[in-house]
């Protein structure tokens, strides 16, 4: 069955180059079943035809507070009350104004004050409206009133500049219009979920040890997003220098050992998402006293195999989680590499990076991630890792909504 059989959307669209987005848009909601009916605002008009909105959507197309037709079909009231969800898309700059100011001038603004349903905003503008204190005070003024956002992205603009601003892309409004209609803004409440960060450590001797690059960022930026979207979160970390995300609990670890006996005391639990970067070897036999150093000698090391965290938890018949998500760090064939750990590892999702110099990723604060699946390949765009990471937890929500069913 499509995911949104029964539910329908009233979706707004604003004046700005990103509203012929929202055609894409509308395909995908159908295409899952959704109704959806749409507001075009007088500036929309300029951007995209109420034709192709209409052709899109199978109905008709509203735009005029004060039409006499439309009110004798609709109502500007009912136009909200029948929708299960209002989304703003793309959200101009003057949208989000006269939304915080509780402006109702124009169809787009009556219908939104006039719900007592759930706002999804999408903004798009340029980056010196976005950044603009006007607008840094109305988006405020928006959460504070329960309104959920999602987007904009960084990238670069129609107006030839870069930076925040861009609205996020279809796809991803999509998987946020599923997270609100599995579950309000909350769709991982009462859902727990298990979340690994940052690098192990495999001790030598009691001083020295072997390590790796990652900084955890990505991993606490997935806790930070899951906590947000109500999920009872743990957090099973490897040593970092990053503060405990408020309202996470964390099990510190250092070796991948530890790493494992920590998650299998977690469970059961809803979603598991390995983010660390697991030590695959240690050194068999770890030396008790500090190894001293001689003039022409260099120990060697026999390493042995550190046991799979990721295949383990995922190949558990009956404690297993219902989704299992592995991340891959790779440096070449990065789409390949990630399909054949898919499979060795029996996970339901593979999350890939490019680690190479290129991608900066180690350490950084931006991640382009490619999710493999049994159902294919979804690249996404460069983003900072709190906006893959709230991404991901809402598609996370929308598929675990979707298991359910
Ligand atoms: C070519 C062009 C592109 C525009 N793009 C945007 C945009 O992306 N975001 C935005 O906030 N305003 C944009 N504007 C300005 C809005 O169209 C203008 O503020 C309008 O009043 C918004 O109407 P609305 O409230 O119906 O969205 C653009 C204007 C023009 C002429």
């Amino acid at each position: 069955m499509a995911k949104f059989t029964g539910k329908s959307v009233l979706l707004v669209i604003g004046g700005g180059i990103a509203a012929y987005k929202c055609l894409e848009l509308i395909r995908l909601l159908k295409k899952e079943g959704c109704g959806v009916r749409v507001i075009l605002t007088r500036a929309a008009e300029a951007f995209v035809t109420p034709l192709s909105v209409a052709s899109l959507s199978g109905e008709k197309v509203h735009s005029d507070l004060f039409s006499l037709t439309d009110e004798v079909e609709i109502g500007h009231i009912e136009l909200s009350r029948a929708a299960d969800l209002l989304v703003v898309a793309p959200a101009t700059a003057d949208l989000l104004a006269k939304m915080a100011g509780g402006h109702a001038g124009d169809l787009a603004t009556t219908a939104l004050l006039a719900t007592d349903k759930r706002v999804l905003v999408a903004p798009a503008m340029n980056v010196r409206m976005w950044t603009h204190a006007a607008t840094r005070r109305n988006v405020e003024t928006l959460k504070r009133d329960g309104v959920a956002f999602v987007g904009p992205g960084d990238g670069e603009m129609a107006c030839g500049e870069y930076g925040p601003g861009r609205m996020a892309e279809p796809a991803e409004i999509l998987d946020a219009i599923a997270a609100m209609l599995a579950g309000g803004d909350k769709p991982l409440a009462g859902r727990k979920i298990l979340i690994t960060a940052g690098p192990t450590r495999e001790p030598i001797d009691p001083v020295r040890f072997l390590s790796n690059h990652s900084s955890g960022k990505q991993g606490y930026a997935l806790a930070e997003a899951a906590v947000a979207l109500g999920a009872e979160t743990i957090l099973v970390s490897g040593p970092v220098n990053l503060a405990i995300p408020p309202g996470a609990s964390m099990v510190p670890v250092e070796t991948a050992e530890q790493m494992l006996k920590a998650c299998e005391g977690e469970l059961p639990c809803d979603i598991a998402i390995f983010a660390a970067a697991v030590a695959d070897w240690r050194v068999a036999s770890v030396v008790a006293e500090k190894i001293k150093k001689s003039a022409g000698k260099v120990p060697s090391l026999a390493m042995t195999e550190n046991p799979d965290v990721l295949r383990t938890i995922a190949g558990l018949v009956g404690r297993r989680p219902r989704l299992v998500v592995g991340f891959a760090a790779e440096t070449e064939k990065v789409i390949d590499h990630a399909r054949a750990k898919l499979l060795a590892k029996g996970c339901d999702l593979i999350v890939a990076n490019d680690v190479t110099a290129a991608g900066k990723v180690f350490g950084g604060d931006r991640n382009r991630v490619h999710l493999v699946s049994a159902a294919g390949v979804e690249s996404w765009p460069d983003m900072t890792k709190r906006e893959v990471a709230d991404r991901l937890m809402r598609k996370l929500a929308a598929d675990l909504a979707a298991k359910a069913k």
